[in-house]
């Protein structure tokens, strides 16, 4: 994991070569950035959900936690440590809300639930399926029991177990993949196995995000080859998020956008 310096030295870099929505010359992408992943408001459909996060924030309760992907090995975490460094920002929780609100996918995957925060913005989108995988029975039990508190969960279905084998059974369940959140196991090659395996069930219109993609060199090697795979004609590069899309209607051109 790169330190505070050198991120701070590659945010700099990004935000030197990022385009903002002015230079945009692809219509969708435009559209995409001036409708979607800019206008940032907070609805008060989200203050449950935040809520939460905060009583999550301030329960020291430690459970047991075997991490299986890239991050810290402790075995015993406090909920309120992972509330406040495993979860997405509410800033880009959001943004999760408005691409699934816009795009309204029929089915969800979310790969790492942990809490479940970030699904209680998916489940918001009223999207008909959220599958959301974590390997840590603890915190997807944390998850189910925070987002049926507040009436999120009725379009969830929490699944537990390890990625390796949980994605592709629930992959062999679905006919199609419409949306892909991948923010767990934060490697090379899992992020590339669960790229190529959600692969099997997209679609032109399936739209792909993936989560930290400068966490590391594992994460920024994977995701130049996740954005020049022959079948991702639209990258969009957020610094903390890239974001794929597959249709075949759009010229292939790959943006470093300012979020
Ligand atoms: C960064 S957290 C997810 C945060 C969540 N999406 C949010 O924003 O609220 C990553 C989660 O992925 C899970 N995870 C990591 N590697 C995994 C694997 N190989 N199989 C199953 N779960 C895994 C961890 O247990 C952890 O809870």
């Amino acid at each position: 994991m790169p330190g505070a310096l050198s991120l701070a030295l590659q945010y700099i870099s990004y935000y030197v070569r990022a385009w903002n929505k002015h230079n945009v010359h692809s219509p969708f992408v435009f559209k995409l950035t001036t409708e979607v992943i800019h206008p940032d408001k907070k609805l008060a459909a989200f203050i449950p959900i935040e809520q939460q996060r905060k009583l999550l924030k301030q329960n020291a309760d430690k459970i047991l936690f075997t991490e299986l992907g890239a991050g810290n090995k402790s075995n015993q975490r406090s909920v309120s440590n992972i509330a406040a460094k495993s979860l997405k920002s509410p800033r880009y929780a959001r943004l999760l809300y408005r691409l699934t609100n816009h795009f309204q996918p029929e089915n969800i995957i979310e790969l790492g639930t942990s809490l479940g925060i970030t699904t209680g913005y998916l489940a918001l989108s009223g999207c008909k399926n959220i599958y959301t995988i974590d390997g840590n029975k603890t915190v997807s039990d944390i998850a189910k029991a925070t987002l049926t508190s507040v009436k999120l969960s009725s379009n969830v279905k929490f699944i537990n177990g390890n990625f390796d084998e949980s994605l592709p059974a629930t992959l062999n369940t679905l006919n199609k993949v419409d949306f892909v959140f991948f923010d767990g196991n934060h490697r090379y090659q899992p992020t590339l196995n669960y790229f190529q395996q959600c692969l099997t069930k997209a679609h032109d219109k399936s739209v792909f995000v993936f989560d930290d993609i400068n966490y590391s060199h594992e994460m920024k090697k994977a995701w130049k080859e996740i954005k020049q795979h022959p079948s991702v004609v639209v990258s969009i590069d957020l610094f903390m998020m890239g974001i794929v899309f597959f249709d075949t209607d759009l010229l292939r051109q790959h943006f470093v956008i300012r979020y």
